[in-house]
């Protein structure tokens, strides 16, 4: 990105109109491409079953197209869900049962990937005003990551704590970590090292917590893992 200068800096309404335009354009673009998805499903469909060299030359490359649809529909998705946060639904909840019930959805999936999950989560938290559906998409985002960066297994902890009258919940993995140098540019819009990865998961995740008026930052060692912290106000 280059350096800014004050001529560059938006003004909030234009930011608010980009918000609303790149959200618009996300939706344009998403019936087209299920369209296109849809057609090549279709033709794949149609392919399959021939074995000439020629149609299996030709499968070959709508399976690429095909595979490039999915992660133009997953990025588009994700965008959107980063455009939009909408109005926040907030009730009092207690975090560690609400990382609790997040544990048990996820579980099988660590299972099968041979992710050992361990918790310790505070019996006596304070409540904490929480958009539920939301919370639990950031919580998500950060398994998610954390998974991928575990792809020979490992560990995933989570923990609750109080901390000077706020809720702090740590999400802890054992993968190989994040250098020095890239650890700033995490929660950077569209910043990725996969290579079919949209770079819009913490961003996502950071503006879910700061949504709830928490803040997120990231501790990492390579080559021994990464540490999620979430610092939550709470409600009362
Ligand atoms: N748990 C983690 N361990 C190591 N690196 C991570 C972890 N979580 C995120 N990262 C790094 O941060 C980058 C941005 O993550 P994210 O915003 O979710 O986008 P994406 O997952 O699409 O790459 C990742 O590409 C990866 O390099
Ligand atoms: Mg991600």
């Amino acid at each position: 990105m280059s350096t800014s200068s004050p001529n560059d800096q938006l003004t909030s309404a234009e930011a608010v109109e980009l918000v609303a335009l790149a959200g618009g354009l996300a939706h344009e673009i998403r019936n087209p491409l299920s369209t296109i998805s849809m057609n090549i499903q279709l033709l794949v469909e149609e392919l399959e079953p021939s074995a000439t060299p020629r149609d299996q030359r030709m499968l070959a490359r709508l399976l690429t197209v095909q595979k490039e649809c999915l992660t133009l529909e997953e990025t588009l998705s994700e965008f959107t869900q980063f455009v939009r946060l909408g109005h926040l639904e907030q009730e009092p909840r207690d975090l560690s049962e609400l990382v609790r019930r997040f544990l048990n959805f996820i579980g099988p999936e660590a299972k099968a990937k041979n992710i050992e999950i361990a918790s310790y989560l505070s019996s006596d938290l304070p409540s904490v005003l929480i958009d539920e559906r939301l919370f639990r998409q950031a919580l998500l985002n950060l398994a998610r990551n954390a998974f991928q960066a575990m792809e020979r297994g490992g560990r995933l902890e989570f923990q609750t704590y109080q901390k000077d009258g706020a809720v702090v919940l740590t999400v802890m993995d054992t993968g190989p970590g994040v250098s020095d140098k890239l650890l700033p540019r995490l929660f950077e819009p569209f910043f990725t090292t996969k290579v079919s990865g949209s770079g819009l998961g913490l961003p996502t995740v950071k503006r879910i917590i700061e949504a709830h008026n928490g803040v997120i930052h990231c501790e990492s060692t390579p080559g021994k893992g990464t540490r999620f912290v979430i610092t939550l106000p709470s409600s009362h």
